[in-house]
């Protein structure tokens, strides 16, 4: 497929699809049991309607913002996803570069397969650094005063994996790592290589390794052992956002994992509105999970959002083009999102809201 052909994220996917192994795909791409939440996740921003405004006067829109303070210059940053060297040789360090590139955040995965020490005092601001807490909180600790060192500006944990959700296509793949690649910033720390098992070898480490009874205490122990904001990722209720930002966090992630973890968890833009209306002032909101087009950016804006994080187009964009083709696709996004601001009549994020959903 030539680049000309590549107008949308959908193009990516297919383009990425002709070109990985089938267990790469089905790991990229695959979600929990039947893959309810995974489709409901892209189908919730489609079934949303866009009540636009005319005659709104806009002329060269701004889509600039700050995330906890930094600035950004759209508001889509890149999630955190694992084994980024599976989609192309540079990996993380492309996505790093992908960020900066288009002046946006980038968080790095705890499973990542390039060093954090690496990759993060090359990446630009924003740079943050997820967390997976493990069974051993000398190992949780190491990975938080690591990241630190290396230049992360926050912490984003994960709440919503105290288990692997149960992805069949990986059990059915036998999914690992091929013998060249490990979770490299757990190398130092004895956890670098999946066990040797049939079935999902990510599925048998979570389970010898991730602390399962994560509780709040949890997060307050996490708050006390870093100088930097935490984030908590994974959130679909408002009682829980709210409880997470009255335990320190500085903003929650409206996430399901991309549909990875909990099948029939609501799509995110059905938990957005609960956790905005319950969380009001106290902390920023972000939102992942099914983000295709700019429009699902706005919406997602109208919901109550500070900025969206996207995780898969990504990953299509690395294995298209590397490093470019993952700023090209996030270039495609901007496009998308200032032709929709234009549409609905806003000149600037701070014109969306839940009237353009319902007048
Ligand atoms: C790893 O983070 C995954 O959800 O597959």
């Amino acid at each position: 497929m030539n680049s000309e052909s590549l107008l949308n994220i959908d193009d990516y996917h297919r383009a990425a699809r002709a070109r990985l192994p089938k267990d790469v795909l089905d790991y990229y791409e695959g979600g929990a049991l039947d893959e309810i939440t995974l489709r409901e996740n892209t189908a919730g921003w489609e079934r949303l309607k866009l009540y636009y405004h005319v005659l709104a006067g806009v002329g060269t829109r701004d889509l600039s913002t700050t995330i906890l303070g930094q600035s950004i210059s759209l508001p889509i940053g890149i999630a955190p996803m694992a084994f980024q060297k599976l989609a192309c040789a540079a990996g993380e360090i492309a996505t790093a570069n992908a960020a900066k590139s288009v002046g946006t955040l980038f968080i790095l995965s705890s499973f990542s397969n390039t060093a954090m020490e690496s990759v993060l005092p090359q990446a630009a601001s924003p740079r943050w650094f997820q967390l997976y807490v493990y069974k051993d909180r000398a190992i949780t600790e190491e990975l938080v005063h690591r990241a630190e060192a290396a230049g992360a500006e926050a912490i984003v944990v994960t709440a919503d994996a105290p288990g692997l959700g149960t992805r069949e296509r990986d059990m059915r793949n036998s999914f690992r790592l091929p013998d060249d690649l490990a979770l490299e910033n757990l190398v130092p720390l004895g956890k670098g290589n999946f066990p040797k098992v049939t079935g999902s070898a990510l599925a048998a480490y979570v389970r010898e390794n991730f602390k399962s009874d994560l509780k709040f205490e949890d997060l307050d122990w996490l708050c006390g052992c870093t100088r930097l904001p935490i984030i908590v990722k994974g959130v679909c209720r408002g009682d829980d956002a709210r409880r997470a930002a009255e335990h320190g966090a500085k903003a929650v992630v409206v996430s399901n994992h991309g549909g990875r973890q909990l099948d029939t968890a609501p799509a995110t833009c059905e938990a957005l509105s609960a956790v905005a209306a319950a969380v009001g002032d106290l902390c920023e909101i972000y939102v992942d999970g099914g983000i295709r087009r700019g429009s699902d950016v706005l919406k997602a804006i109208a919901l109550g959002a500070r900025a969206v994080l996207l995780g898969r187009p990504i990953l299509w964009g690395l294995c298209v083009g590397g490093a470019q083709g993952a700023t090209d696709v996030l270039e495609i996004l901007r496009r998308e999102l200032d032709e929709a601001m234009l549409l609905c009549g806003c000149t600037e994020l701070g014109d969306i809201n839940r009237s353009l959903l319902a007048p």
